[in-house]
């Protein structure tokens, strides 16, 4: 090789490692999320002072309501007197000037790119539409930074559009019932990620939430007075379709359709069964009957009903965990599918959903379902939701399978927030996984949708389960798939978490309350220290058997003040780590800060009048308090005997033991760190 190749590639490799690095920094110093795709830093700075404007060029569309918002929210965040609340239109001068083209129909595939430029003292954005500028606008405002004198906005140029046209969140109101003022705080959230489609998972075996004029039972005996009239449903849809989000309506057929038929048995697939509103969680046997004409009459006059409502073409018709039980126990069910051919209860799911396709397409609908409704014969206009992994038959799980079959889909499975998994394991997760697809079979892949089962959350604590998590998620759909470490997401997750709470989102204040109500008192500090190192117990394992918990169960429990992703126990997990390669004083003393913490925290503890749900924690306290001691006086130098390190052991396998429905998640954390102090001779 001669000398100029040597160095045309050393060039080059340094060009690439710096442009790396570059990256890197950007991250750390704008706390952006999602990620945008293209983005240069520059020396500008625009500060944010009561001369603050924002114009734009026209005023049809929904940017200036928008607008309107943002400029609250940003006196809000800055605590500056700004002169003027409204938009300016076609304004030369203004801090923030906004132009786009046109005003969009709000569908799949709509143009949401935008270009934001922070010039030496203004603001630039450009959009195509309307909906690209709203995007412009959360980008605005999360790139407000401050030094001890101002607020300003950093300076950056931008290019963005999102990856996947479909960024959904699906909140079920069924299992429990969220009031509109739920549904509207979380579409502002959303709308701050970038989301753009609100899935309503509108009915299930607990409630059917819609106030129906020609069904009028559904919602008397089917919704325990829980449900949605038809001007707060267009309320929703509009206010959705001003944030640029898409509202996806869903009846959940032929299975999970207790409360239906608990309001019109004759509907149901076995005669004589006491359909009953169902209180606890799971996969149960009512399901419509598919070879009853009235059936169809009854979901076609339904669908009339329900789709002028909600203006998107997609139109969810559930369609999963349907075992067919009462179907093999009704004899005219089994001679008509004798009749037809029909091989099992998938044909005839089939030819349910068929019908049911033939009514959506009389309203202009385009039927979507669970991928239990991806049948041989079912037609490839239809969208695969996939929620289930990898299953029999298909290695590389159902979206995979539903895209090379030709169909669109859409990914929920491992965005199954309610499983209450650590935002890394959602985070790495992609859409379209890590099998080689072709162009086509990607471009099926519309995106994904994260999914809110509510059988464990009340509209007090549904905000602690969705967010800060779909943030992440968010950024997965939005974002660059090589956009995927997890330090720097975490770093700017912590932000946007605090950021979410000026929307309204209450994931970070809900927890107080639930400590008073715990502990009877103002006095939760010593509680609020255990919430930051016990997780709720995950995937399911909190409601075994889907049994002890029912509708009505109590919500507010020392479980449902806990969430994943416990920060004090993920910290010092860290340390540990770092401590068991590098031990060092500094990071000694960190550790006794936190035993230190854990001690004290007992201390106070035990001052809290005793009542039964505070008893149930004492054990646990103790026992902690117990081991931090220890630990404590290891790491003052102390060299302790064989006995006091069983002790510290057999305390902790008391402590790996779950508490009410949550787990220490330190304790690896206290395992590892023994090992190390063995190591180290502290212990003989
Ligand atoms: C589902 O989780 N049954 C869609």
């Amino acid at each position: 090789m001669t000398n100029s190749i040597v160095k045309t590639i050393f060039l080059a490799l340094t060009f690439v490692s710096s442009m790396i690095h570059c990256q890197e920094k950007l991250s750390d110093k704008y706390n952006l999320m999602p990620w945008p795709q293209e983005i240069q830093s520059n020396a500008n700075r625009v500060k944010i002072a009561k001369d603050f404007t924002i114009s734009i060029n026209k005023k049809e569309g929904r940017v200036y309501n928008y607008a309107t918002n943002i400029i609250r929210r940003i006196t809000n965040r800055t605590g500056v007197f700004v002169d003027q609340g409204f938009p300016l239109l076609n304004d030369k001068n203004a801090t923030v000037r906004v132009s786009f083209d046109e005003v969009a129909e709000l569908k799949l595939g709509v143009d949401e790119s935008y270009e934001l430029d922070v010039n030496n003292n203004f603001v630039e954005i450009s959009a195509k539409t309307d909906i690209g500028a709203l995007r412009a606008l959360e980008t605005l405002v999360q790139l407000i930074d401050h030094n001890e004198n101002s607020f300003f906005v950093n300076g950056v140029v931008i290019k963005d559009n999102p990856r996947y046209g479909w960024r959904g969140l699906m909140i079920d109101v069924s299992r429990h019932f969220h009031p509109v003022e739920v549904l509207k705080r979380n579409l502002d959230a959303m709308a701050s990620m970038k989301m753009n489609v609100f899935h309503w998972h509108l009915s299930d075996d607990q409630g059917f939430r819609f106030k129906s004029d020609t069904y009028p039972k559904l919602h008397e005996l089917g919704s325990d007075g829980l449900y949605y009239t038809k001007p707060q449903i267009r309320d929703i849809v509009s206010y959705a379709n001003k944030r640029g989000i898409r509202v996806v309506p869903e009846i959940d057929v032929p299975g999970h359709a207790t409360a239906i038929l608990a309001a019109y048995p004759e509907l149901g697939s076995k005669d004589g069964y006491d359909y009953k509103i169902e209180r606890f969680s799971g996969v149960f046997h009512p399901t419509l009957n598919p070879i009853n004409p009235k059936v169809y009459t009854f979901l076609d006059n339904l669908f009339a009903e329900i789709v002028p409502l909600f203006p998107d073409v997609y139109f969810h018709i559930g369609g999963d965990e349907n075992e067919g039980k009462h179907w093999d126990e009704n004899h005219e069910i089994q001679k008509f599918k004798n009749k037809k051919g029909f091989k099992n209860n998938h044909d005839l799911q089939t030819y349910f959903n068929i019908k049911l396709q033939k009514i959506l397409a009389k309203y202009d609908r385009k039927l979507m379902g669970w991928d239990e409704i991806m049948t041989d014969g079912m037609p490839k206009s239809a969208i695969i939701h996939s929620w289930r992994g990898v299953n029999e038959g298909f290695k590389d799980g159902t979206l995979i399978e539903a895209v090379k079959k030709g169909y669109q889909a859409v990914l929920s499975n491992d965005y199954y927030i309610d499983r209450v998994q650590s935002v890394d394991h959602h985070y790495l997760f992609d859409p379209a996984g890590d099998v080689p697809l072709t162009k086509e079979e990607e471009s099926r892949v519309l995106g994904g949708e994260v999914t809110m089962w509510s059988e464990l959350v009340t509209p007090l604590t549904v905000d602690s389960r969705i967010w800060p998590r779909t943030a992440a998620i968010a950024e997965r759909f939005w974002s660059s798939k090589e956009v995927k470490d997890l330090k720097s997401m975490r770093k700017r997750l912590a932000v946007v978490s605090f950021q979410l709470e000026e929307l309204g989102i209450t994931h970070l204040s809900y927890r107080n309350q639930l400590l008073r109500n715990i502990a009877k008192s103002k006095n939760t500090e010593s509680l609020e220290l255990l919430t930051a190192i016990f997780e709720p117990l995950k995937i399911y394992t909190r409601n075994e058997g889907g049994t002890e918990y029912k509708t009505f169960s109590p919500f507010t429990l020392f479980a449902d003040a806990c969430v994943v992703d416990a920060e004090d126990a993920y910290n010092f997990n860290l340390l540990v780590d770092s401590y068991s390669d590098n031990p060092t004083t500094e990071k000694s003393e960190e550790l006794k800060g936190y035993f230190s913490k854990w001690k004290e925290g007992h201390a106070k503890f035990k001052k809290l009048k005793n009542n039964p749900i505070l008893n149930e924690l004492g054990n646990h306290y103790e026992n902690l308090s117990k081991v931090s001691s220890i630990y404590l006086e290891i790491l003052k130098g102390g060299s302790l005997s064989k006995s006091k390190g069983n002790e510290i052991k057999e305390t902790i396998e008391k402590l790996k033991k779950p508490m009410v429905d949550t787990e220490l998640v330190i304790v690896s954390g206290m395992e590892k760190l023994l090992k190390k102090l063995k190591k180290e001779g502290s212990i003989k």
